[in-house]
């Protein structure tokens, strides 16, 4: 059978992509973060999942910002890197799952989970810079990958609470898959940010440290986060959060923190990157 093998929580900086395509990592101002980000990749290639679900939104590359599907879940046999404004990211083209994938699809719209179908998708940095974080740049991401687009950027977004229980379906869901596959799922996006308007540069570390914690500590404390607190607290893109949601939702109810790495200032965004094992 398939099962998770654990769960990452990682912002998806643009920049942070931009300084390992163009060299940059070992530079002052990004050598901490990269310094960083080597524990995770010593995790990833010991856990080395034949699958990666990544929970990621995107930047109106993919869905035009006219019609933003809530859930959808990518069920092509390849997705290339989007064309964000200055050509295609030069990574790997992404290798799909779609039998994994329509599992997941007929399993969550069972569970009441109205998930849209792409055949067809772009994926943009939200999706692939965590691959890059994670794997760093090998010649072909050494995993198969489903990405599940979650609406972050169109009122109204979904609640923390349902991003939880949709990871819950999931894992029902891969639980139920029936081939040997390790799977990991990732959450992406966050911490706080807020690209644009009066508070344009707002980090705030001491919510950022918080919501770390209880993702092992006080989960439903997480759930309850609000849109309106989400807006006030870790500034308008800190919404991304709930995407961290369904990966712990994904996970058991009780899990540990295997390593973590917060750094201010990366980019516009207090930059959280945290890997989470179940607890058996
Ligand atoms: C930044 C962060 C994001 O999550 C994003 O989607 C775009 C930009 C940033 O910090 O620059
Ligand atoms: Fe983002």
């Amino acid at each position: 059978m398939a099962r998770i093998i654990g769960g990452v929580g990682c912002s998806h900086i643009p920049s942070v992509g931009a300084a390992m395509d163009n060299g940059k990592t070992q530079e002052p101002y990004w050598k901490p973060l990269f310094d960083g980000y080597e524990p995770a990749r010593e995790w990833m290639r010991k856990a080395n999942p034949d699958v990666v679900i990544v929970v990621y939104n995107d930047h109106a590359a993919a869905f035009d910002i006219s019609l933003t599907p809530m859930f959808t879940i990518g069920a092509a046999p390849e997705f290339l890197p989007a064309d964000e404004g200055y050509g295609r990211r030069k990574v790997p083209n992404v290798r799909g799952y779609p039998e994994l994938a329509s599992h997941l699809i007929e399993s969550l719209v069972f569970d009441e989970f109205d998930i849209n179908t792409a055949l067809e998708m772009d994926v943009d940095h939200g999706l692939t810079v965590p691959l890059s974080v994670m794997y760093g740049q090998p010649r072909e991401w050494p995993c198969r990958v489903i990405p599940l687009a979650v609406n972050v950027v169109k009122y109204p977004q979904p609640l923390g609470r349902r991003c939880y229980k949709l990871g819950k379906a999931i894992r029902k869901a891969v639980d139920e898959f029936d081939e040997d596959l390790t799977v990991a799922i990732f959450g992406t996006g966050g911490m706080s940010h807020q690209l644009q308007g009066e508070r344009a540069g707002l980090v705030n570390p001491d919510f950022d440290k918080a919501f770390l914690d209880d993702l092992s500590g006080d989960v439903a404390r997480l759930t309850n986060i609000g849109h309106v607190e989400y807006m006030r607290e870790a500034g308008s893109e800190g919404i991304e959060l709930i995407m961290w949601l369904v990966m712990r939702g994904a996970l058991d109810d009780k899990v540990h923190e295997v390593y973590r790495h917060y750094h201010v200032p990366a980019s516009n965004t207090g930059a959280g990157l945290i890997i989470l094992e179940n607890d058996q």
